[in-house]
């Protein structure tokens, strides 16, 4: 098994902060990259900002935050990322980033370091053949947010071997997070059953069978969700949940998994769901309200 102290970090958006902290508090040093300086100044504040909050509830110790915090660098250069043992990969969820982003990262990191993407649906053995490292590329799928969710999907590619799959196996049990094994069919899991059901909830508001409170009501009081699948689709991201419908769509050739119009309709406006202040709510004032 490899050993694992640094870990890069590549996207500053929501997972990449959340892999970020969590790897940080269990006591990894971290290095997180993202295209410009303010992403990873942004990217860096909202760690503080959800360290602190676990500080707030008893989770963490006010020194545990500070040794975190210290273990964490960020830049927007990709050299930084050299000295790292494993590259944990969570750029948007588009092949074509993916894989110039490999393209770039490869020839940087060191030769016996791994490679693992946060992809939610694209081929794994697809994005490894991008790699100069096939056998040392694998999944490695945490969910959002991650600090609160227990569960990681470990993927493996055509190509991975035994040793890169025990050490992710290895290094995802002292994050304290419980592990399912999932094969290379798209996405995965969890995504594969999550994702056409809040496509639904879409198709239910599209046709008009419910509006936007109904739906999420019907399905929090009426299935014991925690979050209605409108909400849902709002935390994740809308692109991200039309990129995964899509992987879903061309890569199992099933007309149920077409996208809803309304959702390509929601991206194209750039109402891409809280990180953007609007969806199928509009978070930009005090409570969330209905955008439909
Ligand atoms: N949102 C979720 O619920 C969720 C859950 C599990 C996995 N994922 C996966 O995690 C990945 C990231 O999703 P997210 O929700 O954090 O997205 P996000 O939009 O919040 O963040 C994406 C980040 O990637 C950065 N980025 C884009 N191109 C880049 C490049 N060439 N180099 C470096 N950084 C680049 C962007 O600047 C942005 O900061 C995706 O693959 C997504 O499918 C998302």
């Amino acid at each position: 098994m490899a050993t694992i102290q640094s870990i890069g970090v590549i996207g500053a958006g929501q997972m990449g902060c959340g892999i970020a902290h969590v790897c940080a508090a269990a006591g990894y040093k971290v290095h997180l990259y993202d295209l410009s300086r303010d992403r990873i100044e942004a990217g860096l504040a909202t760690i503080n900002g959800n360290l602190a909050r676990q500080v707030s509830n008893g989770k963490l110790s006010d020194d545990e935050r500070k040794a975190a915090l210290s273990r964490i660098s960020g830049s927007a250069d990709l050299n930084d990322l050299a000295p790292v043992d494993l590259a944990i990969e969570a750029a948007t969820e588009e092949e074509a980033v993916k894989r110039k982003i490999y393209a770039q990262l490869c020839p940087i990191l060191k030769p016996e370091a791994l490679l693992a993407t946060n992809t939610s649906s694209l081929s794994i053995t697809r994005l490894a053949s991008a790699t100069d490292r096939p056998e040392r590329f694998m999944g490695i799928h945490f969910m959002n947010p991650v600090p609160a969710m227990k569960l990681v999907e470990l993927v493996r590619g055509i190509a991975t071997d035994e040793t890169t799959f025990t050490t992710a196996r290895e290094f995802v049990s002292t994050l304290d997070k419980t592990v399912t094994v999932a094969e290379d069919f798209p996405a995965f899991i969890v995504n594969r059953i999550l994702l056409p059901m809040i496509n639904e909830a879409i198709y239910t508001l599209y046709e008009g069978v419910g509006s936007v409170d109904a739906i999420d009501t019907a399905m929090k009081l009426g299935a014991n969700h925690p979050m209605g699948p409108l909400q849902l689709a709002d935390f994740i991201g809308l692109d991200t949940c039309l990129s995964i419908m899509q992987v879903l769509h061309d890569g199992l050739a099933d007309s149920k998994y077409r996208p809803c119009p309304l959702l390509v309709k929601y991206v194209e406006a750039g109402w891409l769901g809280r990180k953007t202040g609007r969806g199928f709510y509009d978070y930009r004032g005090e409570t969330p309200v209905p955008t439909r």
